[in-house]
């Protein structure tokens, strides 16, 4: 389709909605009743027409440094001026080296080595083909299985939805990946309603990698990916205990354990990485989002380093591993990740998480009796409310809740289901800590 300037002009008018199919978006009710965003600085979003929103969902997991943060924009300004593209198949540019060290030095253990890529969904796809690659140059090609979970999420790719437990991002694609197994979810109201951080219930569901393992014979499983909390699906704590079980039970049969942190990573729940907070080293961690404040696409995988070291034998001039991305460690996204990285290092926002956490919790469970609230579970600064779906269709309710949130109280809100998450800025104050719960409250009231 070509389009002379007057085309153009109208295209470009706020009310020609139509030539955009949004992603993961109800497109119909967004386009009678747009929630548009035209600006965004530290904890709040603005309307086209001036409106501050609060955002209480950091973009999407993303913004943990608050928006717009000067130092970002001026790292990312000063790159594109001196290097807008290296192809990183074949060469490099020495800043990605620098950001890979940097990352590693984060991360607990051997996790020595990080591959580049642009998405969640990407830094997943490479773990798992990581993991199916590392079996087969170590003479154990037959490891082939891979292994999620019921409710997880890990993108949108083949492989992150083959091994992905959200139904309806599986059911309408086809037959996904073949041999993947789920273990069961570890959410259960009755055993962990309003239970603040990791519930005391559910670490018995990691045993289950055991049932898997005698089923399949671990000599066919290449891999198991969680979330170390289930973020997408709608805040799942992982129960105390759980975590170390099934690193125990991979270990017990030489099974590659990969933790999902795209959403948990650098910072979320207090620490660089979840597998920090409850000390349990995986063989592989994904990661993005927040790696640079959601400001360029970025994403990655740190790997151990007998992994990584297991490709690095035959003939120097052939490639080891057989993927990549065109964009894999763009200098823009390197840039804006060392700018990000300095900011959470010169504020502490990790050790802020920490300290925050139980102000949020306790905010957040004020909520406790308001009409429909089925549950509240809140982890480092994630929280989530269950609504009582309404009568008339599951998800309205919650739907609803997101659209008063954003056009009559003010805040933005992540919805699943009818649940309703909140992961605002690692830059949160105190006091807007207060306000996150207060317009929460107000929504909750408004969607009785
Ligand atoms: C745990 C997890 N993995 C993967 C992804 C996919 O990331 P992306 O949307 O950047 O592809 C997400 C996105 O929310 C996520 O939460």
């Amino acid at each position: 389709m070509s389009l002379d300037l007057a085309d153009l002009h109208a295209a470009s008018a706020p009310n020609d909605l139509d030539a955009l199919w949004m992603p993961f978006t109800a497109n119909r009710a967004f386009k009678k009743n747009p929630r548009m965003i035209a600006r965004a600085k530290d904890m709040h979003y603005f309307t086209p027409e001036g409106r501050a929103v609060l955002d209480g969902a950091a973009g999407l997991w993303c913004c943990n440094a608050g928006h717009n943060r000067r130092e970002i924009v001026d790292a990312i300004k000063t790159r594109a001026e001196t290097l807008d593209f290296v192809p990183h198949f074949q060469f490099g540019h020495p800043e990605v080296f620098t950001l890979a060290s940097r990352i590693a030095s984060m991360a607990p253990g051997d996790l020595d080595t990080v591959f580049f890529c642009n998405s969640g969904s990407e830094a997943v796809d490479t773990a798992l083909k990581i993991a199916l690659a590392y079996w087969n140059v170590s003479g154990q090609g037959q490891k082939t299985r891979l292994i999620g979970r019921e409710r997880g999420y890990h993108g949108v790719g083949f492989g992150g939805i083959s091994v992905g437990g959200i139904v309806p991002n599986r059911k309408f694609f086809g037959t996904l990946l073949a041999g993947v197994d789920h273990l069961p979810h570890t959410y259960n109201r009755q055993e962990q309603a309003f239970t603040k951080g990791e519930p005391e219930w559910g670490a018995h569901l990691a045993d289950k990698l055991e049932d898997i393992v005698a089923l399949h014979d671990a000599s066919t499983i290449a891999a198991v990916i969680v979330e170390p909390m289930a973020g997408s699906t709608g805040v799942l704590p992982p129960p105390k205990g759980y975590l170390k079980r099934l690193r125990e039970i991979c270990d017990r049969h030489n099974i590659l354990l990969i933790f999902d942190e795209v959403i948990s990573g650098f910072g979320r729940l207090g620490f660089a990485f979840a597998a920090e907070r409850y000390g349990v080293v995986p063989d592989m961690i994904t990661f993005a989002k927040a790696v640079n404040s959601g400001t360029v696409p970025m994403g990655g995988v740190l790997i151990r380093k007998s992994i990584h070291d297991a490709f690095m034998k035959g003939p120097e001039h052939v490639i080891e591993l057989f993927h990549g991305y065109t964009y894999s460690g763009h200098p823009l996204a390197v840039a804006a990740a060392q700018a990000t990285l300095d900011l959470y290092r010169d504020e502490d926002l990790f050790a802020r998480a920490r300290r925050l956490e139980p102000v949020w919790a306790d905010a957040i469970h004020g909520l406790k009796g308001l009409p429909n609230v089925l549950d509240i579970r809140t982890l480092g600064l994630v929280a989530a409310v269950d609504l009582a779906p309404r009568a008339d269709g599951a998800g309205k309710r919650a739907f609803e809740a997101m659209e008063r949130g954003f056009h009559d109280i003010g805040m933005m809100v992540r919805i699943t289901g009818d649940t309703i998450a909140l992961t605002p800025p690692l830059v949160i104050s105190e006091e807007q800590i207060d306000e996150v719960a207060d317009k929460l409250g107000r929504i909750i009231r408004a969607v009785a």
